[in-house]
């Protein structure tokens, strides 16, 4: 019989010394290096019903994703984020996922991308001029609105400028429902507020997707978008094109604006990192909206960007569920074990970055270890919306530097898990025009 390492779990010791460090940083991430620089690249967490296995760095990053993939679920059904998602690309396994993924693929594909950048710089615009000169806003509200218009108006043909307030509550409810919270312990608690926001977001859905159906039937022609590829495949239910929309809505705007909340942090927290964005810009854009061609030359915003992205990963952990038993490493895991990875703690490993907490866009002058950055996952199941995400990103910091000064008003901020990593309590800045 095989002799298998036992996988650590946390002394009582240790785990006084990782809430020593939850109560300085307000933050259960930093904590999590803590365990990890202690036991190594896997443990196993000890809470009373729930005892996954974290692990972290390149080498279990690339097995989870890339050697071991087949023999990994995605979906853990009790989840909220199943619950919700039900088939949604995000969580469906097999064969439902293979197909939906090969359908929607060319709507996020590098080839469409082109088309969707007046959208972005467009919806940028709209929310941006609603600022009064002088005042000060939370970000990360402003960068949600600008992110939900997008997704909305490239993969949906949607205006959603008039629909915000209206479901901008909904749309939080159901954030809240799928982050991290009590239900890791209590699976079916009561969630009346999250009930009814599902009812509103629901129907709204069904009803773009019945006005879709009516359009193609009386035309025979619809927008070229996301939707157009999904009501036009046969045997693709409305259920199913729910669960893809809500996919693509929670996916597609959460992230991105994760990422621009603490993008535009980063502007304010390093004023020098914002004047080299701020010159580059402006040689390569003057006063002209952002180009795909542009885009491509804006090779700082990229390095800022990618930098953001490893300080502050939005999807800062990945979650799969074993289909059999498995070893890697010298450990055994039991069919039906829950095994993370934490991006967030790769990212600030000093075996792949040199000072890991110093904000530092030229470390990625020079190419990082595989399997070291991974903001958008890896292998065959990496983020389906990277491409998007970059391009998004670009347009809208591009747009939004060439265009406002931002002074932050709070360095103070912490790093909030909700769905996504979000800085808390918020990114406070006086805007004003230039
Ligand atoms: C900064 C922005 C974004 C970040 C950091 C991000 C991150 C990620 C990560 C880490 C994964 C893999 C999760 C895992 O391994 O379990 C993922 C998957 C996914 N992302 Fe993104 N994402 C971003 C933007 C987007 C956008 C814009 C869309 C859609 C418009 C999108 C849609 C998806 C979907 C549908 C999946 C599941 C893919 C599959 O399993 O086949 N994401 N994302």
């Amino acid at each position: 019989m095989t002799a298998y390492a036992k996988i650590p779990t946390p002394s009582g010791k240790l785990a006084l010394k990782a809430l020593q460090t939850i109560a300085r940083t307000r933050s259960p991430l930093p904590a999590l290096e803590v365990f990890h620089g202690e036991l190594g690249k896997v443990f196993r967490a000890n809470l009373p019903s729930f005892k996954p296995i974290m692990t972290a760095g390149a080498d279990w990053a690339r097995w989870l994703l890339v050697e071991a993939r087949e023999s990994f679920l995605w979906k853990a059904p009790k989840d909220p984020i199943a619950r919700l998602l039900r088939d949604g690309l995000l969580v469906a396994d097999g064969e439902t996922h293979d197909v939906m993924r090969r359908l929607m693929n060319p709507a996020l594909h590098r080839n469409a991308l082109t088309g969707y950048v007046e959208a972005m710089w467009r919806a940028t615009d709209r929310i941006a001029e609603q600022w009064q000169p002088d005042q000060t806003y939370d970000m990360l509200p402003e960068v949600r609105k600008i992110a939900l218009l997008i997704v909305m108006e490239t993969l949906f043909s949607i205006d959603f400028m008039p629909h915000i307030q209206q479901y901008w509550a909904a749309i939080l409810h159901m954030l809240r429902y799928i982050s991290p919270g009590i239900w890791i312990l209590w699976a079916d608690i009561p969630r009346p507020n999250y009930r009814r926001a599902l009812r509103r977001i629901d129907d709204y859905l069904h009803q773009i997707i019945r006005l879709r159906r009516q359009q193609l039937a009386q035309n025979g022609a619809q927008p070229d978008d996301l939707l157009g590829i999904l009501v036009a495949a046969e045997g693709v239910s409305d259920a199913m094109i729910r669960d893809q929309m809500l996919t693509m809505i929670i996916a597609g705007h959460d992230t991105s604006t994760g990422l621009l909340s603490w993008a535009l942090y980063l502007i304010g927290a390093h004023p020098e990192a914002a004047a080299r964005l701020r010159e580059e810009v402006d040689a390569l854009l003057g006063d002209a909206p952002p180009t795909m061609e542009r885009l491509a030359q804006l090779k700082y915003l990229d390095r800022f960007i990618d930098e953001t992205l490893r300080l502050y990963p939005p999807a800062h952990l990945g979650s799969r569920i074993a289909a059999q038993d498995l070893t890697h490493d010298g450990y055994l895991i039991r069919k039906g074990e829950r095994v993370t990875y934490s991006i967030y703690v790769t990212h600030r490993m000093a075996e792949y970055w040199r000072d890991p907490a110093e904000f530092c866009p030229d470390r990625f002058l020079e190419k990082p270890v595989p399997y070291s950055f991974l903001p958008f996952g890896g292998g065959a199941r990496n983020c389906i919306g990277a491409a998007f995400a970059q391009v998004e990103a670009k347009v809208i910091l591009a747009r939004l530097v060439q265009r406002f000064n931002f002074k932050l008003l709070q360095r103070d901020v912490h790093m909030h898990m909700a769905v996504t990593l979000e800085p808390r309590p918020g990114v406070f800045m006086r805007v004003s025009r230039r």
